[in-house]
């Protein structure tokens, strides 16, 4: 199995070699045969893997949380029953999934792109640390991070959609 997912990740990268990091670990997902949000159902198979983050939600309530490497911090704040709603199911179509990221951080992060800076204009209580959790695949460097939930978020997605976790 190990092997096969090698060779897809090797024909992303020979389909798509200029794609970001973040969107090839998007592409490996899909890829892997998983759906939106399983793979961080999944635990960590190593230590190797382990990426602890903590979420603090709009309280100040703080909830620890061991990640692993290729998580999205969006659906793995489902796992947890953290409340980041996520309407478009990280389809960059709303600001629900709006965090603000550890200053800390900030710089580890790969630069958001212009659909995200797009939508972060529109998100109430904007920072300048502010991020869409949906774009946040957790790696190795970003051990330790803490991303904090704004005090209220907008949903304009279509028709007010709410993803129930999976
Ligand atoms: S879930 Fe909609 S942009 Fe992140």
């Amino acid at each position: 199995m190990f092997r096969s997912l090698i060779c897809r990740s090797l024909i992303i990268h020979k389909l798509k070699p200029n794609i970001s990091s973040r969107e090839k670990i998007r592409t490996f997902h899909v890829s892997a045969g998983l759906r939106h949000g399983e793979y961080e159902w999944m635990d960590p198979k190593s230590e190797a893997e382990v990426v602890n983050i903590t979420y603090v939600d709009k309280d100040g309530k703080k909830t620890k949380v061991r990640g692993k490497i290729g998580d999205n911090v969006l659906y793995l704040a489902h796992r947890y029953g953290i409340e980041m709603e996520g309407a478009c199911e990280a389809s960059l179509a709303c600001t629900t999934c709006h965090v603000y990221v550890n200053h800390d951080f900030v710089d580890k992060l790969p630069p958001s792109e212009e659909k995200e800076d797009d939508l972060l204009d529109m998100a109430p209580f904007l920072k300048e640390n502010s991020r869409l959790g949906c774009q946040i695949v957790l790696t190795k460097e970003l051990e330790g991070i803490e991303l904090q939930l704004p005090k209220a978020t907008r949903n304009f997605y279509v028709d007010g959609h709410k993803p129930a976790p999976h």
